[in-house]
């Protein structure tokens, strides 16, 4: 392998950037050379490449978001925008690719691979924490952090005023950084509906638990489930609960940006380099991961299965510390 095409797809992630710094200086430690691509599959297609030296990547490691920018490409979902994208692939003489994205990314990059027989190495970059053959994605940790930070500086004002609030978080249709933030910010409540985690809990909690409670957080993970997301369960708690002062806070993007944890860049160092190495090694179609800190490699096919499954013990361990 001579030409590594490096590229980051899907929702950007805090970390993004160290993995790219160490994908780089990993293959020139190896002789081998890098071109950037820009804008995923979306600059893959429209032959947005350009080589990227040891340079091109100083000073990138503590911040957030992806010198390298990132889309989500409709276009290479389909046979013809995979053809496209093949065509500059070879025009710009790259051999092998390396993909820093989420689960989208790595569908796409195994279409790829069985199409036109590119080796691809995936990295698992998404906030969500959402694949399979990793503890950890990149981007999770800060997140968390970021959310932790925030339900922080709710947790004051819903004191001061006697409050409840509902507070959304992201994690698409998985509930990984609703329950860790949960049990980090002594929630009350915790609403996950796709894993079966729904308003009746909480809504018995509030009739039988604790009255004399003087501020109340319930996370509510955003996948949509039938509750229907924190406005509507706000609505339903305002309606059972009319004595509750109740509001809604979505946190949103915030929890996309911001400089990546030391847990990311550490992450984020090792997998990049890792999938360098896979590459030169003969790994065709994986997922580099990180499991009981040793790395790993699974087959996209699995990795992209959706890890959702939340321990019930940990639940329950949120439960009874927030009595
Ligand atoms: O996958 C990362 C993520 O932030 C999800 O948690 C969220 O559902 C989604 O991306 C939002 O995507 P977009 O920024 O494209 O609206």
């Amino acid at each position: 392998i001579k030409n590594i095409g490096l590229f980051t797809s899907g929702g950007d992630a805090p970390g993004m950037n160290a993995a790219i710094r160490a994908v780089i200086r990993t293959a020139l430690f190896h002789d081998v050379e890098v071109t950037g691509i820009r804008r995923g599959y979306e600059g893959m297609i429209n032959g947005d490449f350009f080589p990227m030296g040891r340079r091109s990547v100083s000073n990138i490691m503590q911040r957030g978001g992806t010198i390298l920018k990132t889309a989500r490409s409709a276009q290479f979902r389909r046979p013809e925008g995979r053809q496209a994208a093949y065509e500059q692939v070879k025009k710009f003489n790259v051999d092998a690719l390396i993909a820093i994205g989420g689960d989208g990314t790595f569908r796409g990059a195994k279409a790829f691979n069985e199409e036109f027989g590119i080796p691809v190495i995936g990295l698992p970059g998404t906030i969500d924490n959402d694949l399979v053959g990793t503890d950890f994605t990149i981007g999770y940790d800060t997140a968390i952090n970021t959310v932790i930070n925030a339900v922080d500086k709710i947790r004051d004002t819903a004191e001061s005023h006697d409050r409840l609030f509902i507070v959304e978080v992201m994690g698409r249709d998985s509930g990984m950084i609703a329950w860790r933030t949960g049990m980090a910010t002594g929630a009350e409540g915790i609403i996950i509906p796709d894993a079966n985690i729904g308003v009746d809990k909480l809504f018995d909690r509030l009739e039988n638990g604790r009255k004399n409670k003087t501020s109340r957080i319930v996370i509510v993970s955003e996948c949509e489930g039938e509750e229907g997301g924190a406005f509507e369960i706000g609505r339903q708690v305002k309606e059972k609960f009319p004595h509750l002062d109740t509001r809604v806070s979505i946190l949103g993007h915030i929890q996309r940006g911001g400089s990546p944890t030391c847990m990311d860049r550490v992450l984020a160092c090792r997998l990049g380099a890792a999938a360098v190495e896979a590459l030169l090694e003969g790994y065709k179609c994986d997922m580099a991961g990180i499991i009981n800190n040793n790395v790993v490699f699974t087959p996209f096919e699995r990795a992209i299965k959706h890890n959702s499954e939340i321990d019930p013990s940990l639940l329950r361990i949120v439960e009874m510390l927030s009595l």
